[in-house]
């Protein structure tokens, strides 16, 4: 699955899953424009990645402002000619009930994780529709399930899901493709944080690895392939879908009998 002369655009691209889908699609050939609000996390993988003999640029961006990604993807497509696929990685995690929750919780999360990801599609989709494109959504096993303590964060998950959709309904006609991924835990700065909030982090990891039926949490990386496949013509027919990768996590039901 090679992507050589393709540009695409990832959002959240510096850290954790963007950037294991940012460095793929370099192996593979695409010249990569990293989205980011960590400027020094951004800048260190796009030299690593240019070093590597990649196209990259990176942009400092809030994705929450659709000034700061309209310009980033217009300078993107400047610089590269066109825009053959997005991925919407940058994401925030925060906790609190329908009761606990403040205005402010809720508008930083559904502004990061939902607004954001309409930014880009926005600014993105009308370069796409020059040659047709594919987006990737990674939204999250919250998105088809919940928690306890997670109001606005699994709102935005499922919101994504109906951004997806409807960005497929309206822009198949221009072969534009659009997808949803929904990772189980994944290894990553994310988890690290949310780990460090319990008294005893590592305690968090083991129950996270416990959960999944594999046993495992995931690498970063494993939730990436399944991105860049989403994003390459090898998809071509899957459009408006929404895929869990997610070590059986959402398969499996408790309460089983021991009966041996
Ligand atoms: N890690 C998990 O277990 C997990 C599980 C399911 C879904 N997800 C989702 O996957 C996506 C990536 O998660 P991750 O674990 O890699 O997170 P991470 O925190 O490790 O990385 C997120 C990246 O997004 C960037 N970012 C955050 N807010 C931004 C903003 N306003 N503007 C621009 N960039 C911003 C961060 O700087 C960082 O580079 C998120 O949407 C997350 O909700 C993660």
């Amino acid at each position: 699955m090679r992507f050589d002369g393709k540009t695409v655009v990832v959002t959240g691209g510096a850290l954790g899953i963007g950037q294991a889908v940012s460095r793929l699609f370099a192996e593979r050939g695409a010249a990569v424009s990293i989205l980011d609000y960590d400027e020094a996390a951004g800048n260190t993988l796009c030299s690593d990645l240019t070093q590597t003999g990649a196209s990259s640029v990176f942009h400092h961006v809030d994705v929450a402002k659709f000034d700061d990604v309209k310009t980033a993807v217009d300078a993107t497509h400047a610089s590269f000619g066109s825009i053959d696929a997005v991925v919407v990685s940058a994401g925030i995690q925060r906790y609190g009930t329908a009761v606990s929750t403040d205005d402010e919780q809720w508008d930083e999360v559904l502004d990061v994780n939902l607004r954001g990801a309409w930014n880009v599609a926005k600014s993105a989709i009308p370069y796409m529709r020059e040659n047709g494109g594919s987006i990737v959504n990674v939204s999250s096993v919250q998105a088809l399930a919940s928690q306890q303590n997670v109001l606005a964060y699994t709102i935005s998950k499922h919101g994504l899901i109906g951004l997806t959709r409807s960005i497929a309904m309206d822009f198949a006609s221009d072969g534009i493709r659009a997808n949803a991924v929904c990772p189980g835990t994944v290894d990553t700065p994310m988890l690290k944080w949310a780990a460090s909030l319990d008294p005893d982090p590592s305690s968090v990891y083991d129950a996270c690895n416990a959960m999944h039926p594999l046993g495992r949490i995931a690498q970063p990386k494993e939730i990436a392939e399944v991105v860049v496949f989403l994003a390459h013509d090898s998809a071509s027919f899957v459009t408006g879908a929404v895929w869990t990768v997610d070590g059986g996590l959402l398969t499996q039901i408790g309460g089983v009998p021991q009966t041996n």
